[in-house]
């Protein structure tokens, strides 16, 4: 972001990483860091390590990480500017000079422009489903239940059809094009781009409203059956659908026991309309940290509600495991028969919806309901496998918490609450059992995959030294498509640049830069890079690894696509390819024999 780096480095000089944690954290030095329990999540063991020669942090455990910006950022939940704030009058400088304070200016500018821009959308959308154009979605929020009372309290709306209708309303207000574009509200022409087309058109509009009243984004609806069903707001300057919840503008100033969280915007319309208004939605995302964060602002519980589908259940369990690390207690509404709320709601009526939520389970419950369903319970074989992975998930809680679900593993399983007990030490002691279906991630919530790991690692050896780097990068195996996740890309390909030009880069300097989610990835890359002996050998075989994994990956891609009922001409295309993919595997793995 805009400090001018001389600035920034003194900053972060004045401001050693080490004595600012410890004004939070109790630290105790061990084996060249210092370690301490982290203060994001509950940590039993001490896994959050400070090292003062990097400049940075990392939770072994939470796999939070950075320099002493994002540690202040997160742990007085400010944005970037003002924890660089903060740290400047701890360090007794000034801001930066006016040059750079005009930057930050233009871009606060901007963010305001963006938000009227909203605003003024928002009313445009208003206004026309009121109007006679808006009368098919009336009819269309009439047929879903949707009162007109229910449609002002969230503000819904109609996006006229044409293609530039908004665009040319809001661009007669004084707005430019270049705003509506950021604001996600026009897009340029694919065929030609210097036309404008609004993003929304023909769809009921949902606006998302951020909890100090903002209109931030939208959603729209398609009133057909075409696809896509929703289309929502990108990432723009004001918007990160991570960082947001819909309806949070509508819990603002209560006092809750509790939080419905629930899948989609028609869910909690109908929750509200039906008096249950301390209902949210994640907006189609798997829960993240960040949002776990906002609503503990104003709720100690949450109950979730979503569909009974497959990924609705899977979301449900990492979002478990989420609000566990951030000390919101999970709770699990069962709706029957594959309906969702609103769904339920509208079948049934609110208070049958409230007797379900009165006989909820609690997450750790519905996990081990999973992990039977999955294996079941009615062979021994299942039955085994049932209790041994049970027995991992309630090996991560603590003993108190794990006696209530002893009896439930006992009787499940056919297996005694004696052994239970047993085979819960055996597995406190073992953790890692990696094969398992379900993820208990209660200490690791967030658990890279193999491949992250991976991708780190090889950015580890990178950052190792100059000369590593150098050897990595002039690899015939090494291309920077072997990142997958972006900002581990982003930063190798950074890190080559500067080591291309001769320069010393600055690693700690770079990782401050970043946004608090991918100083986070990043910095676990920083983390293992001095661990590693021989950092260019060991990027040779990770590299020769990940590719192999990758053509096996493709590999099975393509022999699942031609069992697919496709015409010959395209099985005849993919088992072309499939055999070329199989003599590069073959060649590249050694096994020509
Ligand atoms: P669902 O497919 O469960 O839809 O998606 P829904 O909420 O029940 O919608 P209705 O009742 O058919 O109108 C759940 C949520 O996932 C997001 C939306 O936020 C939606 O409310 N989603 C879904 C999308 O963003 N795009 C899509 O194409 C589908
Ligand atoms: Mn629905």
């Amino acid at each position: 972001m805009a400090f001018p780096e001389a600035w920034l480095n003194e900053l972060m000089s004045k401001n050693d990483i080490a004595s600012v944690i410890a004004e939070y954290v109790q630290l105790t030095p061990k084996g060249g860091r210092l370690w301490g329990h982290c203060p994001f999540h509950v940590d039993k063991t001490p896994s959050f390590s400070v090292s003062p020669d990097k400049q940075l942090f990392h939770c072994f455990s939470c796999k939070a990480g950075g320099s002493v910006i994002q540690f202040v950022m997160q742990a007085e939940n400010l944005s970037y500017i003002d924890a660089v704030r903060q740290l400047a009058q701890r360090a007794g400088m000034d801001m930066p000079n006016e040059i750079d304070d005009k930057r930050l200016l233009d871009q606060k500018r901007k963010r305001e422009r963006i938000y009227e821009a909203n605003r003024e959308a928002a009313l445009f959308y208003h206004n026309a489903l009121l109007s006679p154009m808006g009368e098919e979605a009336r009819k269309y929020l009439e047929r879903r239940g949707v009162n007109a009372s229910t449609a002002k309290r969230f503000g819904l709306g109609f996006s006229p059809e044409g293609y530039d209708v908004l665009f040319e309303y809001l661009t007669g207000k004084g707005f430019s094009r270049e705003i509506l574009i950021e604001a996600g509200l026009a897009v340029p022409g694919r065929k030609d781009p210097s036309k404008s087309f609004d993003f929304f058109r023909g769809r009921l509009m949902f606006p998302v409203i951020s909890a100090a009243g903002k209109v931030i984004a939208f959603g729209g609806r398609t009133m057909g059956n075409d696809e896509p069903k929703y289309i929502n707001t990108g990432d723009t300057p004001v918007y990160n659908k991570r960082e947001n919840i819909y309806a949070v503008n509508l819990l603002k100033g209560k006092k809750l026991d509790d939080i419905i969280m629930v899948e989609g915007y028609m869910d909690v319309i109908s929750l509200h309309q039906a008096g249950i208004d301390n209902a949210v939605a994640s907006l189609g995302t798997a829960l993240t940290i960040q949002q776990a964060r906002l609503l503990k602002r104003y709720a100690p519980k949450v109950f979730y509600a979503y569909d009974g589908d497959e990924a609705g259940q899977k979301a449900m369990i990492r979002g478990i495991d989420i609000l566990r690390t951030s000390e919101i207690e999970p709770r699990v509404i069962v709706i029957p028969g594959g309906m969702d709320p609103d769904e339920y709601i509208r079948a049934n009526g609110p208070d049958s919806f409230l007797s379900l939520k009165d006989a909820s389970i609690t997450g750790i419950r519905f996990k081990l309901e999973r992990i039977a369903r999955i294996h079941g319970t009615d062979t021994p074989d299942g039955r085994e496998k049932f209790a041994r992975e049970a027995c991992s998930l309630l090996a991560s809680l603590d003993p108190v918490e794990r006696d209530r679900y002893i009896p439930f593993v006992a009787e499940k399983s056919g297996v005694s609450s004696d052994t239970v007990k047993e085979q819960c030490g055996i597995a406190v002691k073992s953790p890692a059992n990696e094969q398992s279906s379900v993820k208990y991630n209660y200490k690791r919530p967030r658990t890279e995959s193999e491949a992250v790991k991976n991708e780190q690692k090889l950015l580890g050896c990178m950052m190792s030294s100059r000369e590593a780097g150098v050897e990595i990068g002039k690899n015939r195996d090494f291309s920077l498509s072997l990142f997958t996740v972006d900002p581990l890309r982003a930063f190798a390909a950074r890190l080559l640049a500067a080591y291309r030009t001769g320069g010393k880069p600055d690693i700690s300097l770079m990782i401050a830069e970043l946004e608090p989610e991918d100083a986070e990835v990043v910095s676990g890359a920083f983390a293992v890079s001095e661990d590693i002996p021989s950092p260019a050998a060991y990027a040779s075989d990770l590299m020769k690894n990940m590719a192999l994994s990758s053509l096996k990956d493709k590999l099975t891609e393509l022999s699942k696509r031609a069992k697919e009922n496709i015409s010959p001409e395209e099985k005849a295309e993919i088992l072309k390819e499939y055999a070329a993919k199989y003599a590069e595997y073959r060649t590249r793995s050694g096994s020509d024999r």
